[in-house]
């Protein structure tokens, strides 16, 4: 469970905080809700946590405040979860691939093609339409809170890619969920489930042929040191999701639990906007280090992928739903 300490505990991610004018109201016991974070404190997802950290502990008059661990300190993200479940650690942020094994009607919310833009994106995790998903994880000891969003994944490997024929033989790492694995070799490759923090050395000793990520990810993780070839297949734009246990989020006030609920919102916004600012200092990075960056026409990816929508959407009516309410909102 939540841990409560009288002082405020230190900042989370060596940022510098004017203990001062952080401390809580006389009396108030400030409890830490632990999240685990696998990527790195440069991550737009980090940075709008670590905002949304602070103003929450401002809202509450110090009565919460969130620690994030980056860097898969805590373990890779199905631990984590693991984690938030039994309630060892409070929150994480996870891909919706994991959420995926326990709820399958979220793989709509990570289906190839699903969203048209990030305008489209961005109103479908803003628009309260996922409230009712959200909402239904819960006697599985989680609630999501939110959906960030992680740009749109493209293939990488050792040439570029410019047809599904071109990865006929190709290992290309995917996140683990069964949606995931059904994607890629429908675009032609061989799906290969891993956690991310395996994939930079799989690829090295050849055990795979690429992956499959945004290009924050791609140049945070170097993965163009063992493949230069970054081609736009934009095949899936799947959020992040953040997790909470449900025990703890109940146990808060009624107001506290809608501050939270709150800002969950606004920086959801926020994030995009970070996610924007980040993106192009990433491709610049990968690409001063050899990366090359190819343009891809889709229309053959989404053909190939068609197959993938129908069958995850035919699945449960909850799913066909979901699926054309997504649509709906496309421009
Ligand atoms: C992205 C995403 C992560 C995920 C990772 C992956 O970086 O934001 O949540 O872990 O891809 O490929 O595993």
């Amino acid at each position: 469970s939540a841990s409560a300490t009288t002082a405020p505990a230190p900042a989370a991610g060596g940022e510098t905080k004017d203990d001062e004018a952080k401390a809580p109201e006389k009396d108030v016991k400030t409890t830490t809700l632990k999240l685990a974070f696998n990527q790195s404190e440069k991550h737009p997802q980090y940075l709008a946590l670590s905002e949304m950290s602070d103003a929450f502990y401002e809202a509450t008059g110090g009565a919460y405040r969130i620690e994030i661990s980056p860097n898969e300190l805590l373990g890779s993200q199905k631990d984590a979860f693991e984690l938030v479940q039994s309630g060892t650690i409070q929150m994480a942020m996870v891909a919706n691939s994991i959420v995926e094994n326990v709820n399958p009607d979220f793989a709509v919310l990570g289906l190839p093609y699903a969203y048209d833009s990030v305008e489209h994106q961005k109103k479908v995790f803003t628009s309260g339409a996922l409230d009712d998903i959200f909402a239904s994880t819960e006697a599985n000891n989680f609630s999501v809170m939110a959906a960030f969003t992680a740009g749109a994944r493209c293939i990488y490997t050792d040439k570029p890619v410019q047809t599904p024929a071109d990865l006929k033989g190709y290992k290309i790492r995917v996140m683990e969920s069964q949606t995931c694995i059904a994607m890629l070799d429908a675009m032609g490759g061989v799906g290969t489930p891993m956690a991310q923090g395996e994939v930079y050395t799989a690829i090295q000793q050849g055990v795979i042929n690429g992956g499959e990520n945004n290009e924050i990810t791609y140049a945070d993780l170097k993965h163009y040191e063992v493949a230069p070839y970054f081609s736009y297949t934009r095949h899936l734009m799947i959020p992040d999701l953040l997790v909470m246990n449900t025990a703890t989020l109940k146990g808060m006030s009624e107001e506290d639990q809608q501050t939270l609920k709150d800002l969950c919102k606004e920086y959801t916004e926020r994030e995009f906007q970070l996610w924007d600012e980040n993106l192009e200092g990433a491709k610049k990075t990968a690409e001063e280090a050899g990366a090359q960056f190819i343009d891809v026409d889709i229309a053959p990816f989404q053909e190939a992928c068609q197959p993938v929508i129908d069958n995850v959407t035919s699945k449960s009516e909850g799913a066909k739903a979901l699926y054309e309410e997504i649509r709906s909102l496309a421009n």
